[in-house]
């Protein structure tokens, strides 16, 4: 990490507290709460770099499910993903942000946040997400899903834009720039989304806060 790079408030970077105020007030009153340049910018630079040197070894190509039903249909998805692992600063630090705004959510919204996965995704030029849910009622405990985007000078001709739509609302959606410290957050069951085909490698990292359901003593789904 560069020490020239710290930004403070006054550097025109908004701080924590009044970032996850704001995240709770749009989650209080309309279930999402889309914010540009959101997430600190070194973190948001040092987890691109982090991507990238990961890329070459640990990419996959993305699936849909969980567990043993996990499958992978290219008519879905066409990215690539790596799960997130704190095993170094940069990773750390990212799950010590993660974390942070967990316990502010859990105290102003009373969420009951136990937990929280995420994964790096790439999508080459052309690659996509047709529209789908994070989480089924009953199903999962995945109750709030959070983007974050890596993407310096992403251009409004590059696509790749995230599209959130409403339950029942198949076309008039709020499209998302995966431009680099932008955060989306929504409740996982309530909000169809899709990823548009971008004109450019596109990086973003997709996560899950989870609420800790036990059925008859197992953790639901297993991890
Ligand atoms: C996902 C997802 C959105 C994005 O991985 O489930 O919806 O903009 N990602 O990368
Ligand atoms: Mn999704």
């Amino acid at each position: 990490m560069n020490a020239l790079h710290l930004s403070t408030p006054s550097g025109g970077e908004i701080d924590n507290e009044t970032l996850f105020a704001k995240i709770a007030d749009d989650l209080y009153a309309k279930g999402y709460s889309i914010q540009p340049n959101a997430l600190p910018m070194t973190l948001a630079e040092d987890l691109l770099e982090e991507l990238h040197s990961s890329e070459e070894l640990e990419f996959k190509t993305a699936g849909i499910g969980r567990g043993r039903d996990l499958t992978t249909n290219e008519f879905v998805r066409t990215d690539k993903i790596c799960w997130i692992q704190g095993t170094n600063d940069t990773c750390s630090r990212w799950l010590e942000w993660t974390g942070a705004l967990q316990s502010y959510l859990n105290r102003r919204l009373f969420l009951g946040l136990f937990s929280f996965e995420s994964h790096f995704a790439h999508y080459r030029p052309g690659d996509f997400y047709k529209r789908h849910v994070d989480a089924f009622k009953g199903n999962t405990n995945r109750v709030l899903s959070l983007v974050t985007y890596l993407n310096t000078d992403w251009g409004i001709d590059d696509g790749g834009e995230m599209v959130l739509y409403q339950k029942d609302d198949d076309f008039s959606g709020t499209k998302v720039t995966p431009g680099l410290g932008t955060v989306a957050i929504f409740l996982s069951e309530e909000f169809p989304h899709e990823v548009l085909a971008s004109r450019r490698d596109r990086y973003s990292i997709a996560g899950w806060f989870r609420v800790n359901n036990s059925l008859n003593g197992q953790l639901d789904p297993p991890k």
